[in-house]
């Protein structure tokens, strides 16, 4: 069989692993695998690539990929930092690690759309690269950059060096400036041999302006939405590259992940029942978040310790546990799956309720929760979740706050009207646990926490945990 022919059979395996891999990581249980197949897939489309892959010498003689030393220098760098980044990274910093990562595809798409462009310039010499293929090679080039540039100032405002800076007008200016980009990749074509390359290279430079520009008024919070909206941007871009080189692999790949994020984005956005325009130029949790609402009881809470909680859930039939972002923020997922098996042990019935977009990032509960070896089973659904709770004794909250917020079903004026939530107050007691009265990631006020049925219980959720587990132990 031909190199040409075991190549091609490469770029299959390949392709097919990214598609088996994509179909699994859908569910908890076989991600880990997913992962895994996808990488297999990815390794065997490298090696063949760099072993396989012939093309014709400028005496018509068949040549290989040479360069090995600088492309096994580069995969060992970045295997070394990729597996300790990976490995170091903490649940919370997962957003930035994605960012940082996804900035690294759109560079390469990039550089890619760079080289190429030089090499065509070259070989073009005078004549016109007005043609579809010098196309194909800068709106890789662009698509990559502005994923690129946007990507690094995402990571740098989740990593906290970096506020959201915008200016009246920002939304305009950015549309003047993405009308720039396409006049100057015009103007690229238009033009030929090395003038061309030197416009090339101010194109990228005002590309990645651009990607700085569109991220930059973001506000921190909403990066999760952005991120995976530049993560699409990033797969376009690679498949560009698949095009250009005729590399099904590539292409298949990039594809997929263009379609996943644009349907992660679309998702996300779904969730909080915000429009992707919203995301992008409104200030979701700043100055325009609706007037706060006057608590049921005036205003007024109740508090709980520690010790009646767990009297409350030793002695209830069934406990719905709602996790969310103040969970993560402590790290407290494991003294939580303590509890829920000491409660269990009492009899009492334990059950999770996963709203999707609670945490930071897509799947975030789940991911935490698995952390810890929490049974899948024990997980509802946002509308199984909403279906029990009326049969539910005690509700724990612990660190959630908007996907609890009625006001996402009372008050037209929210920002969050409209999301669905968890409908907590169903329930019989709701105890939430949260540090202070402190505002969730939408910087609203909370009505749940004045109801009757309300009762706050105060602390890092770590402690608290680590007291009712003690507690309950008691009992
Ligand atoms: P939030 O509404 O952000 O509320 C988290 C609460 O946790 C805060 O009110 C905070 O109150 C409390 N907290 C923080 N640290 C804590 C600690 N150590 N111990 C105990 N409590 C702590 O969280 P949520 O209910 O999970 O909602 C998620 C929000 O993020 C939604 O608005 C969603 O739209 C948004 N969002 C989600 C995603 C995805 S994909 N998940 C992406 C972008 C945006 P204290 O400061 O008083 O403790």
């Amino acid at each position: 069989m031909s190199n040409y022919a075991l190549l091609n059979i490469c770029y299959l395996i390949g392709s097919l692993g990214f598609i088996i891999g994509l179909k699994m990581l859908a569910k908890a249980e076989t991600a880990r695998k997913g992962n895994l197949v996808a990488a297999v897939g990815m390794a065997i489309a490298i090696f063949g690539t760099i072993f396989l892959y012939e093309f014709n010498g400028e005496n018509g003689e068949t040549k290989h990929l040479g360069n090995l030393i600088w492309i096994f220098g580069g995969m060992v760098i970045g295997t070394v930092l990729g597996t300790i980044s990976a490995k170091k990274v903490q649940m919370t910093a997962m957003p930035q690690m994605v960012s940082i990562f996804n900035g690294m595809g759109g560079i390469c798409a990039g550089l890619i759309g760079m080289i190429e462009f030089t090499h065509l310039a070259h070989h073009s010499g005078t004549a016109s690269l007005m043609t579809g293929h010098s196309l194909t090679i800068l709106v890789g080039l662009i698509i990559g950059s502005i994923s690129f540039a946007g990507s690094v100032i995402a990571f740098l405002k989740l990593n906290g060096n970096l506020g959201d800076y915008s200016f009246k007008g920002q939304s305009y200016f950015n549309m003047l400036f993405m009308a720039a980009v396409m006049g100057m990749a015009y103007y690229v074509m238009s033009i030929s041999g090395a003038q061309a390359i030197t416009m090339m290279y101010v194109l990228f430079i005002i590309a990645c302006i651009y990607g700085v520009s569109f991220v930059m008024p973001i506000g921190g919070a909403d990066m999760p939405v952005v991120i995976s909206l530049l993560n699409s941007f990033t797969g376009v871009a690679a498949a560009f590259g698949g095009f250009l080189y005729h590399n099904q692999v590539m292409l298949t790949g990039g594809i997929l992940v263009g379609a996943a994020g644009t349907l992660l984005t679309i998702l996300m956005c779904n969730a909080m029942n915000r429009s992707l325009l919203n995301v992008i130029i409104g200030s979701f949790g700043g100055g325009n978040a609706a007037t706060a609402i006057t608590g049921e009881n005036g205003g007024t809470i109740k508090e709980i310790g520690v010790s009646d909680s767990a009297i409350n859930m030793s002695y209830a039939q069934k406990v719905i546990i709602v996790p969310g972002y103040g969970l993560a923020v402590a790290q407290a997922q494991h003294i939580c799956h303590e509890l829920e098996k000491q409660l269990t042990e009492k009899g009492v019935e334990v059950k999770y309720a996963i709203h999707p977009v609670a945490g930071r990032m897509p799947g975030h509960m789940n991911v935490l929760l698995a952390e810890a070896d929490v049974s899948y089973d024990k997980l509802l659904e946002m509308d199984a979740a909403n279906d029990e709770f009326a049969t539910t004794d005690v509700v724990l909250i612990l660190g959630a706050n908007d996907v609890v917020n009625p006001a996402a079903k009372t008050n037209p004026a929210s920002p969050i009207f409209g999301m669905p939530i968890l409908e907590v107050e169903k329930a019989k007691t709701v105890i939430v646990n949260k540090r202070s009265m402190n505002k969730g990631y939408a910087g609203i006020d909370n009505d749940l926490f004045y109801s009757n049925k309300t009762r706050m219980l105060f602390g890092d959720a770590k402690k608290v945990l680590q007291e009712l587990v003690n507690e309950v132990k008691a009992n």
